[in-house]
């Protein structure tokens, strides 16, 4: 990594870990994604990849009474979340691990249930999903929320930023099709609110833009990645007509 790549990541990082959540999501969308896994048993084991500092993670852990594992791979989201969790009673139910999504090292066929809240796509859904079906019992869920294309003709500047972001993105139809040939059957699918974006995501990020401004004021360099990063919740005050994020629920298809 260069120089002016490590200082992007500082930066981003410094941003994104001051944040309640690091995607789009809100408490109703999860329990409204968890009630459509209708057979899950009492007390489900749920594995949730790429939980960030996990604000899905608790609502899970409100919302049932299963065992939760939350990974991910960046280990001052996982520092976060075991204070976050020490605080609320949580451990040991649930247990923050740091580990890579696409070989996390855990049993294969343990889960009820793999959730995945925005972070699938690090990988790519055609890597992750086979490592999603690997994991869940028989008759097991997965529900995870992924970028979609909303309609075609986005323009240039939204395109050049997905690109860049998320060059494999997909539709509705493309993702229920790869969830097919990853031997998953689709139950259903629903497009988060916009508020689902602005309030414990956009907004929070937009407040934490206005410190880093005022902090790093005096480094240029700095500035730059500030406004760079700034320019994402503008993205998408302006061009979410195009784009938007799918939740996706989805059962292990036997045979
Ligand atoms: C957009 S954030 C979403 C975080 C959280 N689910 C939420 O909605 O607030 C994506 C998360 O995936 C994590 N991640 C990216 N690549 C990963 C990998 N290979 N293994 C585990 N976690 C990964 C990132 O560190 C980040 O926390």
């Amino acid at each position: 990594m260069n120089a002016g790549e490590e200082k992007f990541w500082k930066i981003f990082f410094e941003l994104y870990e001051a944040l309640p959540r690091q995607g789009p999501g809100d408490r109703d969308s999860t329990a409204a994604a968890l009630r459509l896994c209708r057979e899950l048993p009492p007390a489900p084991d749920i594995l949730d990849l790429g939980c960030g500092t996990g604000a899905q993670t608790v609502h899970l852990a409100e919302l049932t009474d299963g065992q939760i594992v939350a990974v991910d791979n960046h280990p001052p989201f996982i520092e976060r979340l075991d204070a976050t969790l020490r605080g609320a009673g949580l451990q040991p139910r649930v247990r923050a691990l740091v580990a890579d999504m696409a070989a996390p090292g855990l049993p294969e066929a343990g889960f009820d249930l793999v959730w995945s809240e925005g972070a699938l796509y690090s990988i790519s859904l055609e890597r992750a999903l086979p490592v999603c079906r690997s994991l869940l019992r028989p008759g097991g869920y997965l529900a995870f929320t992924d970028a979609v294309w909303r309609k075609p003709g986005a323009p240039a500047e939204v395109r050049e930023t997905f690109e860049l972001d998320y060059p494999s993105m997909g539709d509705v139809e493309s993702v229920g099709a790869l969830l097919q040939r990853s031997g998953f059957e689709v139950l259903e699918h629903f497009t988060l609110p916009d508020e689902a974006w602005w309030a414990e995501f956009y907004e929070p990020m937009s407040e934490q833009i206005e410190r880093l401004r005022t902090r790093h004021a005096d480094d240029p360099e700095a500035l730059e990645i500030i406004e760079q990063l700034a320019a994402e919740p503008e993205l998408h005050r302006r061009y979410s007509e195009y784009y938007a994020y799918e939740f996706f629920v989805a059962r292990t298809r036997q045979g």
